[in-house]
């Protein structure tokens, strides 16, 4: 690890480089949180009725204007605090990657989902949409503990 934090290719951008990188985490999973909670209403509702489509389309923008590019974001300037600091190989930083790709197929396993509902299919019980919701909950919280503990 560089001692000095300041040493990487970002030089004195990294401080900055890193409060953008929180920035977007927390619009990537604000709206990790509110996408699988519109779907639970999405649910309830008669395929091809007025609310339905209104949820279709809520849906549709929520991921075109916050889930994905956000998500391109934190990747970009992550992937540019991992070259700056050289986290390559480091326990904290793999177990991290990890736990992040995981994030990223939970999103894309969201996107398969919406156009499910989209075309009329309830495929999950309520119930199990619901335990589906706690996923980014649980995934930020280990992926904090791993980037500010580094416990290995
Ligand atoms: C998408 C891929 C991601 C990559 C490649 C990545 C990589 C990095 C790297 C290399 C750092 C710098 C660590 C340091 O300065 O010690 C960092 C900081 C941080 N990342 Fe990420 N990250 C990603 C996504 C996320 C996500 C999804 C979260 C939260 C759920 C997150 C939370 C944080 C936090 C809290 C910090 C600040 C740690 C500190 O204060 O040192 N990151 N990230």
């Amino acid at each position: 690890m560089i001692l000095d934090a300041n040493l990487g290719w970002l030089g004195d951008a990294y401080p900055w480089v890193k409060a953008a990188h929180l920035t977007f985490v927390i619009f990537w999973i604000a709206g990790l949180f509110l996408l699988p909670r519109f779907y639970v209403y999405h649910h309830a509702t008669a395929p091809g009725s007025a609310e339905d489509r209104a949820w279709i389309e809520r849906e549709r923008r929520t991921r075109s204007i916050i889930l994905t590019p956000a998500m391109l974001i934190v990747w970009v300037l992550g992937l540019a605090l991992a070259f700056h600091l050289g986290a390559w190989g480091m326990g904290w930083f793999s177990a991290k990657l990890f736990f992040v790709l995981l994030l990223t197929g939970y999103q894309g396993w969201l996107g398969a989902y919406g156009r499910k509902l989209a075309r009329g299919d309830r495929p999950l019980e309520n119930r199990t949409l619901r335990i589906m919701n706690e996923v980014p909950g649980i995934m930020t919280a280990i992926i904090v503990v791993l980037v500010i503990v580094k416990p290995f």
